[in-house]
């Protein structure tokens, strides 16, 4: 069966992973009306995806306001937009896919939850990893006692320093007033599968953080406001030369650059707009490194530790309980390891590396999600679970910026005491 749905936000993930998937498995997905503002891209999706111009629209309000026109609506607009979007989507009466964060507030997430209960569709939300082969595996290992009960965790969210500059420094989650915290942006992903694999919930939070770097006065002697001024700094590690105008730039994070990715549309890309800023002088105001650390009911404790100084991309994790020991790296090894604490014996689990966006979790999420669209059947992340990694996320938020330890379990009990 093949399933109509409409998109809302026609940009990077709109074309790239929702657009993209279905123009490859045109038997399962069809888009058949497009909104965004954005002229340009509002055009490109419509002629991809043979959408007449009477479905094309401004933006999600006037799409919406046509009532369901298709059974799925995909929200990929940026974070301060999904709340109204999928709200209006959902008492349309669509199955919906919300990109994350659900909302931009604790409060949106919760309000968006109970419109989701009431309504005839059913609410997912795109955490990509939950769909990954490594993060399955390394759920059931975790949960299947193989390390018997989960004592401690590390869970390390080591974001490459490039893409720290692309999109949490000269990007669209630069600023805090525009967008939301880089930890509930980035790391709510991370929340979600401490949640899935400890349900052990977690009762007092704290966190420490800051922007470190990407600040004027860290600027290098000489530094201009662009690289492309051309700057005299010669080791610069965020020299927007270096990142975006090397051979290779048919994927993301060039093609956010805009259409026209020839060398010569690249440099007048960085010339012009935000990419070719310098890191320094880009008035980015949000974190560059972040940790939280957290104490469940029953007394295991988990760190989590978000930044964007890493040599590489991947997400580091080790887990220690009463009879094992877990580590495991998403991003480069295609295993996870166990060491069993009687035997000593370790145990390599080989894991699938997965392929396309988020280690196969993007296509994942998408077949997922259809499937589901398909038969009016619910999200596998139910509503709880969802409002569990988003209270999580943007209480480490508040307890970073007030510097206080918050007792999560009362805020929880408030939430639930809403819901009802
Ligand atoms: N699931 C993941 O792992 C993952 C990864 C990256 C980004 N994201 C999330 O995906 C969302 C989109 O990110 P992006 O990189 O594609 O951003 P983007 O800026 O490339 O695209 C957003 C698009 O939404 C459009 N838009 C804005 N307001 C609108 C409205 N009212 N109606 C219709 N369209 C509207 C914009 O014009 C733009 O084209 C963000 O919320 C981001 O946090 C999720």
């Amino acid at each position: 069966m093949t399933v109509d749905a409409v998109l809302v936000g026609a940009g990077q993930r709109g074309r790239f992973v929702y657009g993209a998937w279905a123009l490859r498995f045109p038997h399962r997905l069809r888009f058949v009306a497009v909104a965004d503002p954005d002229p340009r891209r509002r055009r490109r999706f419509g002629d991809d995806h043979h959408i007449p111009p009477s479905r094309r629209f401004a933006d999600a309000d006037e799409l919406f306001s046509h009532g369901r026109i298709a059974t799925a609506a995909v929200i990929a607009t940026d974070d301060r937009t999904h709340l109204r979007a999928a709200t209006a989507a959902l008492e349309a009466g669509y199955e919906v896919l919300v990109e994350k964060p659900a909302a931009h507030h604790l409060d949106g997430v919760v309000e968006l939850a109970r419109v989701a209960a009431a309504a005839e569709g059913n609410l997912h939300v795109a955490h990509v990893l939950r769909f990954t082969t490594f993060f399955l595996t390394l759920h059931r290992l975790v949960t299947s006692g193989s390390i018997g009960e989960v004592v401690t965790v590390e869970h390390r969210e080591n974001v490459a320093s490039w893409h720290m500059a692309h999109s949490f420094v000269r990007g669209n989650w630069g600023r805090a007033a525009e967008a939301t915290p880089m930890i509930v942006q980035k790391a709510c992903h991370d929340f979600d599968i401490l949640t899935w694999n400890v349900p052990d919930p977690v009762v007092r939070l704290s966190s420490m953080g800051s922007l470190l770097e990407f600040r004027p006065e860290r600027a290098p002697g000489g530094a201009t406001e662009r690289c492309t001024d051309p700057c005299p700094v010669v080791d610069c590690p965020y020299d927007a030369r270096r990142i975006y105008l090397g051979t290779d730039a048919t994927g993301w994070p060039h093609h956010v650059l805009g259409d026209d990715l020839t060398p010569q549309g690249r440099r007048i890309a960085l010339r012009t707009g935000p990419y070719g800023r310098c890191v320094y002088r880009a008035d980015s105001d949000v974190v560059d490194h972040q940790v939280v650390t957290m104490e469940t009911a029953s007394g295991a404790t988990m760190v989590l530790c978000m930044h964007g100084h890493s040599a590489e991309e991947a997400r580091t994790m080790r887990y220690d309980g009463t009879k094992g020991t877990l580590r495991a790296v998403f991003g480069r090894s295609q295993e996870i390891e166990v060491t069993d604490h009687r035997t000593g014996a370790l145990r390599r689990v080989p894991v699938d590396a997965g392929t396309g966006g988020h280690g196969g979790g993007d296509d994942g999420l998408v077949a997922a999600f259809v499937g589901a669209a398909a038969e009016g059947r619910p999200s596998p992340v139910d509503l709880s679970v969802i409002i569990e990694s988003h209270l999580l996320a943007f209480l480490a938020e508040e307890a970073r910026i007030t510097g206080t330890t918050i007792d999560v379990a009362d805020r929880r009990a408030a939430l639930v005491e809403r819901l009802r």
